[in-house]
């Protein structure tokens, strides 16, 4: 059956590894007749949350508005949502993390977003798996809290430079990712 998914990317880098990863799972979503729809997080304007916890109550999901605005009602829609970002001194890129610390507003304004699938591709320099823990472990905790099922991760050490990714099979395990979907 055809799905909504949302897709949130954090690197600045157009040509990098996870784009590349993060088109392998478009491609694939879309052959299978599911619906995508991307924000590129680093390409739009989106700050911090402020904790004003006045979410909603302005007719829109964050009172200090930015781009996260139309973000967010393409997430309540959906019925996954895909993150994809490289690791930032071992953490989620600043790019990114305004949206994701944005998604508060969706628990303060009592939406009704449990249920949705999640997944998570990422990618890093060091040749650690564990290096990846610092974003893995955030969206996993993030999706059990929000009631989201993480149905599958990519996780891709070892990767620099633009074009590294495909001396892996990252962009392979970013397309299967969307048979899970
Ligand atoms: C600001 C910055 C911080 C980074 N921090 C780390 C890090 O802590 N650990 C690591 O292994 N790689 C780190 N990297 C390397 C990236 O994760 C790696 O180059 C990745 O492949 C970039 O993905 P992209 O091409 O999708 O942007 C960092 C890169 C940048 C630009």
């Amino acid at each position: 059956m055809s799905k909504k998914i949302v897709v949130i990317t954090g690197s600045p880098r157009k040509n990098g590894n996870s784009f590349a990863m993060t088109d392998a799972f478009i491609k694939a979503a879309e052959a299978k007749g599911h619906t995508v729809t991307r924000f590129d997080a680093a390409m739009q304007n989106v700050g911090g949350c402020h904790a004003c916890e006045t979410c909603f109550k302005t007719g829109k999901a964050c009172s200090f508005d930015d781009d996260y605005n139309t973000i967010a009602p393409a997430i309540i829609e959906a019925d996954a949502v895909v993150f994809t970002m490289p690791v930032y001194w071992y953490s989620i890129p600043a790019q990114i993390k305004g949206v994701i610390d944005k998604l508060f507003s969706l628990v303060v304004g009592g939406k009704d977003i449990a249920g949705k699938k999640c997944a998570l591709i990422t990618c890093c320099e060091e040749n650690d798996m564990s290096v990846m823990d610092g974003v893995r472990v955030p969206i996993e905790r993030s999706a059990a809290l929000m009631k989201w099922d993480m149905i599958g991760e990519v996780l891709i050490p070892g990767v620099l430079n633009v074009g590294d990714i495909d001396k892996t099979d990252g962009c392979k395990q970013a397309a299967d990712l969307a048979d899970k979907i």
